[in-house]
């Protein structure tokens, strides 16, 4: 690994981008290695992480199919794809990058290969239907998507002949359903642990 040669904010200056801030340039400058960055809605993450993407490609420090980028949503998927790709082909044209890369290597690279950016979602369908024989499950095996899912939850619901006590409709209670069982995967919790869960809290208030 060759040591970087071009700091976030010349790069930046470069492909015409605004200059990133000293903690945004702090990230993008980061050592390999893991790293957790925490930021809120509408801090610039995604800018960081394109900028971050097109920084380490253009030192040298990685090649561009090998950067995965993992979204949980296809919204936030194709924003970080159209920032990184248009990014990438502003560098190729660069005069930096000719600087950088007189014999043309790196830029004939960019142009001919792509990070991989998708959702969590999406990606796990693919390792599954690649994969999967590893595991082993059936290599007919797919992912449900989330129309399917849908279509799952509302046949409980309007199946469901147990005591129900609500005003809503089997859509609106589908959706309910849907949302609380993305939460107990993405929290790794089964139905009998929720359902205990207030128990103690209410031991508690009651002593
Ligand atoms: N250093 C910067 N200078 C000027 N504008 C910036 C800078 N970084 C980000 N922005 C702008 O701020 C806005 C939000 O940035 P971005 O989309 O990267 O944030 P985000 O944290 O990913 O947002 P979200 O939470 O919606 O995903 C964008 O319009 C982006 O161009
Ligand atoms: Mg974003």
């Amino acid at each position: 690994m060759s040591a970087p040669r071009v700091s976030a904010k010349r790069l930046a200056e470069a492909l015409g981008q605004l200059p990133p801030t000293t903690e945004q340039a702090a990230v993008i400058e980061a050592p390999p290695g893991p790293m957790l960055v925490v930021a809120g809605a509408g801090a610039g993450k995604t800018e960081t992480m394109a900028a971050r993407v097109v920084w380490l490609v253009a030192n040298g420090l990685v090649e561009p199919e090998q950067v995965l980028g993992l979204t949980f949503t296809r919204k936030a998927a194709q924003q970080l794809t159209a920032r990184i790709r248009a990014r990438l082909a502003k560098l190729a044209g660069s005069a930096l990058l000719r600087d950088l890369d007189p014999s043309g290597g790196l830029r004939a690279r960019i142009l001919g290969s792509e990070p991989e950016v998708s959702t969590y979602h999406a990606y796990a369908g693919r390792l599954l239907t690649e994969h999967g024989l590893l595991l082993p499950i059936e290599p007919s095996a797919t992912l449900l998507s989330e129309t399917e899912l849908w279509q799952v939850a509302h046949r409980v619901v309007s199946s469901w002949d147990g005591e129900l006590d609500t005003d809503r409709n089997p859509t609106s209670v589908t959706e309910a359903v849907l949302a609380l069982s993305g939460q107990l995967a993405e929290h790794l919790v089964e139905p009998d642990l929720l359902r205990d869960a207030h128990l103690e809290l209410e031991q508690l208030v009651h002593t």
